[in-house]
């Protein structure tokens, strides 16, 4: 097995999603598309990658009505599968089918600072914003520590997440350094870090620090020009039929200068004219450049065009969602798999995590 100061060793990437149910284009050129880059790529370095589904994470807020859990779950393993992530190159897992999780969030609870956790800029903001649901729980103060674990069970060396999830990786980069500050790597019988020399030299640290892998995001507008989110209700499905994605289209806003089909536009103030630039050709969007400054074309036209792009860039992943919804025990597998594979590696961790902080007196297996 390639030792962690091994050159040759590839790579480790780990992230994961809420599962919020189907999943929108914003999530997809967020993060999915981005993992999906990550997992294929062969050079210059190829990456072991882990990529889960954080359903106590959404435990957390939705604690009191916990019934749409499981099916959001659900819808979010297919839009991965869907959308090119490959359980014979990534592993794929649902967070509470790896127990490890739970035990080390309890580990790590021990040595974090409240102060942490509340000084976390969602905290307040998420507390401020969600209404209706009182976050003035344990478990949601807890969250981004619950994240940490997460990643640092992996001892994955990059994050690839959204900027808004920035400040987590941030603090779980804290939690480690304090973790490595108390408890230093037991030697092992099987003497994998035996001083060989008679010369101790400085342990590696349990927990490395993870570094943040920010997705390169372009603005990605909802129907409303507002950022994409669930919570707008301006979203456009990945898995949304071709009616459908056509339909939102043609409500959604334009450069409000074009108001009349003679006005000329400005694409680049017009959130049909960013989906353009994510997903069309060079030659449409210069087409829509020439045609919308001139009032060469009318809004209606270019919207067409946004969504025969919007529309060929899904219907692979729509193909492929078809196929799997009808194989749910192929799915199931799928997370089975994953889960054991997941767990086998987070189980690595805990053991010297374990017997890192005095617990491996006694053996309870
Ligand atoms: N907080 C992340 C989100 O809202 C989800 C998440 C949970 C996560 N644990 C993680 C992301 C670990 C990356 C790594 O999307
Ligand atoms: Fe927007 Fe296209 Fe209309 Fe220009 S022509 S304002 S880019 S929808």
């Amino acid at each position: 097995m390639a030792n962690s100061s091994s050159p040759a060793r590839r790579k480790r990437v780990l992230s994961g999603m809420r599962p919020t149910g189907k999943l929108h284009l914003g999530n997809y050129m967020g993060a999915l598309h981005n993992w999906v880059r990550l997992q294929n790529q062969t050079a210059p370095v190829q990456y072991e990658c882990y990529f889960f589904i954080a359903d106590w994470h959404a435990l957390t807020t939705d604690y009191a009505d916990p019934s749409a859990i499981a099916a959001n779950t659900r819808e979010v393993i297919l839009d991965y599968l869907a959308a090119g992530l490959d359980p014979e190159k990534s592993i794929l897992f649902v967070q509470s089918h790896v127990r490890q999780h739970a035990e080390f969030h309890l580990l790590l609870s021990m040595i974090t600072p409240l102060g942490w956790l509340e000084r976390v800029p969602t905290y307040k903001e998420q507390q401020e914003n969600i209404t209706g649901k009182d976050l003035s729980t344990y478990g949601f103060l807890g969250y981004p520590l619950l994240q940490a674990a997460d990643i640092l069970i992996y001892q994955p060396d990059f994050v690839p997440v959204g900027q808004d999830q920035a400040a987590h990786v941030e603090l779980t980069r804290e939690v480690a350094r304090r973790f490595n500050q108390f408890y230093k790597k037991q030697p092992t019988a099987s003497g994998q870090q035996s001083a060989s020399a008679g010369e101790a030299p400085e342990p590696e640290p349990i927990l490395p620090e993870p570094q943040v892998l920010l997705t390169p995001s372009p603005k990605l507008p909802g129907t409303d020009g507002r950022k994409m989110s669930k919570s707008y209700g301006n979203t456009i499905l990945l898995s949304d039929p071709e009616p459908e994605i056509r339909a939102k289209l043609k409500t959604m806003v334009t450069d409000p200068a074009r108001i009349r089909r003679k006005d000329p536009g400005n694409p680049d103030k017009c959130p049909v004219g960013d989906l353009h630039k994510i997903f069309s050709t060079q030659e449409t969007i210069a087409k829509v450049y020439e045609g919308c400054t001139t009032a060469g074309i009318g809004c209606i036209e270019c919207k067409t065009w946004a969504s025969d792009a919007i529309v060929q860039h899904v219907a692979p992943i729509q193909e492929r969602r078809a196929g799997l919804e009808q194989n749910p025990s192929l799915v199931r597998d799928i997370l089975d798999q994953g889960a054991r594979r997941a767990a086998a590696r987070a189980e690595q961790t805990m053991q010297e995590v374990r017997s890192a902080m005095g617990l491996n007196g006694v053996s309870a297996s």
